[in-house]
């Protein structure tokens, strides 16, 4: 919902000291998060990504970027994504609705 993507995109403050995303993102110490809702893990084109998450497997369906948001390294060990998640579900499911709202383009 578009109230959730508002707040979402208050909360995703603490994901922009390393996550860019946008018209003019770039990669930075993450990867652009363009389009990364529905894409295969580790795919974002030019990032070098660590092995564990390259190799991961997974496709960042909400449900599992919700499981992944909450603690990264449970989900993706030895993943260098250094953070230690968001405990807060309704912030999780807000970013996850402010990240649904930019497509690969
Ligand atoms: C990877 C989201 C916070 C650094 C990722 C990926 C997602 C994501 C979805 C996987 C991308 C892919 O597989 O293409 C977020 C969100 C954040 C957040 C929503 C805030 C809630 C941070 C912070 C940092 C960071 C604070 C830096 C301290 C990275 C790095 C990767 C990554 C380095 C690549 C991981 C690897 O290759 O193992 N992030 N991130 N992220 N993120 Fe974040």
């Amino acid at each position: 919902r578009a109230q959730d993507a508002a707040a979402g995109e208050k909360d995703f403050v603490v994901c922009r000291s390393c996550h860019q995303i946008g018209p003019t993102a770039k990669n930075a110490v993450g990867p652009v998060l363009n389009g990364v809702v529905g894409r295969k893990a580790g795919t974002i084109p030019g990032f070098s990504y660590s092995e564990a998450n390259r190799n991961s497997g997974l496709t960042w369906t909400p449900e599992e970027l919700d499981k992944y948001l909450t603690s990264p390294q449970t989900v993706v060990p030895r993943t260098k994504m250094i953070f230690p998640g968001i405990k807060d579900e309704t912030k999780r499911k807000n970013i996850i609705a402010f990240l649904e709202q930019y497509g690969p383009d």
